[in-house]
Parts: C-alpha cells; sequence; structure tokens
C-alpha cells in the first residue's frame, strides 16, 4: 500500500481550470491545484494530510471473511509505517531517524562509489556508439544508486520493487470481484519482501540503510525502518529514472551543453520544472475549510499538478522554488542525492562520450497518471576506443592478479572474456591468442583502437 509513486491514485485533470487555479473533481471527490500560491498555501496547511492507508484498509476489512483480516491487518500495519503514509508527529519521528542517510555528508561519500557506477554503465554504452538510453542507462543507474543506498543486490533491489508495488495494489482490492484472493496475494508478496530484506540485511554495507539497521543505528523499531526501506526502493526508481531521460533530452539535445556543467546544472533544473518525474502531489483535507468561497470538506482529495505549479510567469511566489521534490513537511528526503546522480551521470557521460546526442528529434513519452518521462530515448556517439589504463585495471580487479603477465588460467580467461564483453568488447569465441592480462589488453585495444 506505499502510494508514494503508485500509478491509481492520482486524480485525472478536469477539462475546467478555475482562473484561480483550482477545479473540481467529478462528484465532489476533491480538487486540482494547477497554481503556485495555491499550492504553496495548500501544502503548507496543518489542516491537510497525507493519504493515510488506514480509512481504506478498514473499509477492506469490512468486505472481507474473518479468516482474512489477520492478512489485512498485517498489512495495514505494514502500510501505516511509511513516512509519506503517516499524520503528522509520527511521521516527524521516521523522517528524522532516515534522514542521516540524505544529509550533504552522506551524499558526499557516496558520490564516488556513484561516479563509478555511472562509469561502469556508461562504457558499454559508449563503446557500443550509443543505444536506448532508459534502458540501458536511465534505469540501470536509478537502480545501482537505490540498491547501494539501501544496501540491495541490484537483482533484489528489482525483486523488492516489483513486491511492493503488489503489497501496493492491496488498496484497490475492494474494487475486485475477489478481494479476498487479491488480499492473500498482496500479503504473499509481503511475506516475500520480508525475507529478501531479512537475508540483505545479513550481508549489508555498514553504510548502507540495511547495514545500519543492523548495526542498531537507527532508533526505530524493526517494522518501521522495514517498512521505510522498502519505500526508499519504491521512492528511487522512477523518479530518478524519469529525471534523467528527462534531462537527457535536453542536455543532448542543446549543442556544446554537454560539455559545460553550468549549462548542464540549469537544463536539470529546467527539466525538473517543466517535466517533473512526479506528476501530482496528493493530499487530503482533515478539517474543513473555506478558500475564496470554495469550500474544502473533510475527505476530500487535493491534487496538486506539479508541473504548472513550477511555473514562475504567472505569480511571484516562493522565489524560483520548485514542487518537482514536494513541499513541506514531507518534501522528498532524496532530492540532494538524485540531483548529485544526474549531475555525476552527466559529467562521466561527457567524459566517455563527449559526442554523445539523441538520435530522433521527437521523443517518445510514457503514457502514465503519474509518471512524466520518456518512454525510449535512442541516443548515438562515436564508438570509444579501447582505453588501455582501464582494460588493465578492470581485468586486475575481476581477476585479482597484479602481474599483468602471468598466464592465465582457463577459468581466468573465462573472466577476462566476461569483462571484455561487460566493457563494450566483443570477443570471439574463437579467440586463443592472449595468455595474460596484458596480452589481452593489447589484442582489446588494437580488435577496438
Ligand atoms: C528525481 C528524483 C525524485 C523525485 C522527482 C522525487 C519526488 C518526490 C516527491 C514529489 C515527494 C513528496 C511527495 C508528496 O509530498 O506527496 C517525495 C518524497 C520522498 N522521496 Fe523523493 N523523489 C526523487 C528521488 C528520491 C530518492 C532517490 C529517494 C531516496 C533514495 C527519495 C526518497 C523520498 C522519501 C523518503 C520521501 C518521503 C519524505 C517524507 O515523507 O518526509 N526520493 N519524493
Amino acid at each position: 500500500m506505499s502510494r508514494t509513486h503508485s500509478p491509481d491514485t492520482a486524480a485525472s485533470p478536469t477539462a475546467s481550470v478555475d482562473p484561480d487555479g483550482l477545479s473540481p473533481l467529478p462528484n465532489g471527490l476533491g480538487w486540482t491545484v494547477s497554481s503556485r500560491a495555491l499550492a504553496v498555501r495548500l501544502l503548507s496547511d496543518q489542516r491537510m494530510g497525507v493519504l493515510e492507508p488506514q480509512p481504506v484498509m478498514a473499509h477492506l476489512r469490512t468486505t472481507l471473511p474473518d479468516e482474512v483480516h489477520p492478512l489485512v491487518d498485517d498489512l495495514t500495519s505494514f502500510a501505516e509505517r511509511v513516512m509519506l503514509q503517516t499524520g503528522h508527529d509520527r511521521h516527524a519521528v521516521l523522517r528524522k531517524a532516515f534522514g542521516g542517510f540524505f544529509d550533504a555528508d552522506a551524499v558526499g561519500a557516496l558520490a564516488p562509489l556513484i561516479r563509478a557506477d555511472a562509469e561502469h554503465i556508461l562504457r558499454p554504452f559508449a563503446a557500443a556508439g550509443g543505444g536506448e538510453f532508459m534502458t540501458s542507462v536511465a534505469f540501470p543507474y536509478a537502480v545501482r544508486a537505490g540498491a547501494r543506498l539501501i544496501g540491495l543486490t541490484d537483482e533484489d533491489y528489482r525483486r523488492l520493487h516489483k513486491l511492493s508495488q503488489q503489497v501496493a495494489l492491496v488498496a484497490y482490492a475492494a474494487r475486485l470481484d475477489d478481494s479476498a484472493e487479491a488480499v492473500r496475494a498482496g500479503h504473499t508478496s509481503l511475506a516475500r519482501v520480508r525475507e529478501i530484506i531479512a537475508a540483505a540485511r545479513a550481508v549489508a554495507p555498514p553504510a548502507s540503510v540495511l547495514g545500519a539497521w543492523t548495526a542498531g543505528r537507527i532508533d526505530l523499531p524493526d517494522e518501521d525502518i522495514e517498512a521505510n526501506a522498502v519505500m526508499l526502493v519504491q521512492a528511487s526508481l522512477e523518479t530518478v529514472a524519469g529525471m534523467l531521460g528527462n534531462t537527457a533530452v535536453r542536455i543532448l539535445g542543446t549543442p556544446g551543453a554537454l560539455a559545460d556543467q553550468e549549462r548542464r546544472e540549469s537544463l536539470l533544473d529546467d527539466a525538473l520544472r517543466a517535466e517533473p518525474p512526479l506528476k501530482t502531489l496528493e493530499r487530503v483535507v482533515r478539517e474543513p475549510f473555506d478558500i475564496d468561497g470554495h469550500e474544502f470538506r473533510r475527505g476530500q482529495v487535493v491534487s496538486v499538478r506539479v508541473a504548472e505549479a513550477n511555473r514562475l510567469d504567472d505569480q511571484e511566489v516562493a522565489g524560483r522554488a520548485l514542487f518537482s521534490f514536494g513541499w513541506g513537511a514531507y518534501r522528498c528526503l532524496g532530492a540532494r542525492l538524485a540531483r548529485r546522480q544526474a549531475m555525476e551521470l552527466f559529467q562521466t557521460l561527457h567524459h566517455i562520450a563527449p559526442d554523445a546526442a539523441l538520435a530522433d528529434e521527437k521523443t517518445e513519452r510514457v503514457r502514465h497518471i503519474r509518471f512524466d518521462m520518456p518512454r525510449r530515448l535512442p541516443v548515438v556517439c562515436s564508438p570509444s576506443r579501447a582505453d588501455g589504463r582501464l582494460l588493465t585495471r578492470v581485468l586486475t580487479e575481476a581477476i585479482e592478479e597484479q602481474d599483468i603477465d602471468r598466464p592465465l588460467t582457463s577459468l581466468e580467461h573465462e573472466i577476462a572474456f566476461v569483462v571484455l564483453q561487460e566493457n563494450g568488447i566483443t570477443v570471439p569465441e574463437e579467440l586463443r591468442g592472449p595468455t595474460t592480462i596484458r596480452e589481452w589488453v593489447t589484442w582489446a585495444v588494437s580488435a577496438r583502437g
């Protein structure tokens, strides 16, 4: 039920927009907000709250046979712990406990590692002369950085992402014909989530979220840490990949921008402003109030349209502030990290593939109710020359051998084969010549150089 970045909760934009940037949703369900001034006002108002799972789950429970109730209760208890779904006081405690993973020092410490991740992902991409940016670069890089922060393998991160989406779908079970079955399926996914997290904790690096949990460095009950660690998986994939794709369109579509750090930063801001990866922010009216004759009734949904609220043209409100990372008490904890990820990626792309450019003039975009990002983004660059120093380094690390003239065993040849492929060098199956690391590198440079 983590609805942090789930597709289904956003209300569709309505056709009629009030001149004040407030338009009613059908059937008195609530309001959409597209004005900067109103967005600031409503997102800072204590009479508004986030969408909490309790009411939906309590209703679902009443529709189900007794034997399913314990599963609903367990799912509810998990969902209630997610910070973005928790009321003000409890939220503040959860947020504070996780804050240390996102401050300037923590992001600074992660930076060299995510730079190395960027290099690892971009080398083969550039060596191949480019490719489809979203699936070859944006998503794998978002996965790697998120997995690194939390302390997961990429594979576990991807599995948790899928499983936690299945858990989230339980929030809509009451609408299904067989809602009990949907609850059972959601609970099976939750059990699997817990198994994966428990196994990952045992081996997580000390600086990661799971590692800090194991070392007793997060001052929260285990269940709270578990639910929020899973929430971080949900929070860090489509958002980051979307930001990278939207920024790539601007940087790679603007001659000279890839080489210029200031342009890169300002184009990242432009992309976040015009194409926020999350299109809407949802809130619920907790206590009724009135704005300019419009009645906000208890339980109504308020959906802020982020791109519209980001626009600077109409009102002088909150300086140049962006709403793309939210606003107020629930503002994105990962904003600093996300920006850093983008900067490291495009800086590395500039070093590795300085002539990278968009292959198509028109970008295909996803058609999604909540996410705004390219669907496909073909990028081209000159196939890079094999870099002998880099290949020597990756081979000596992978084979754990500093003597580059020692004849390799057959297993080590297999490793060299795989490592070169990973670095964008196609090695013919029948190749027999190289016997040492030096000879492999010499062959690779001449084959590709
Ligand atoms: C470009 C990338 C990202 C965007 C556009 C983004 C956007 C947002 C937005 C709009 C919110 C607030 C939602 C609301 O108020 O309803 C939010 C909250 C949050 N985000 Fe992000 N996010 C991004 C990356 C990340 C990353 C990388 C992480 C962590 C690894 C993260 C962790 C969080 C957390 C923990 C919250 C909840 C904060 C709270 O409840 O106090 N986000 N994000």
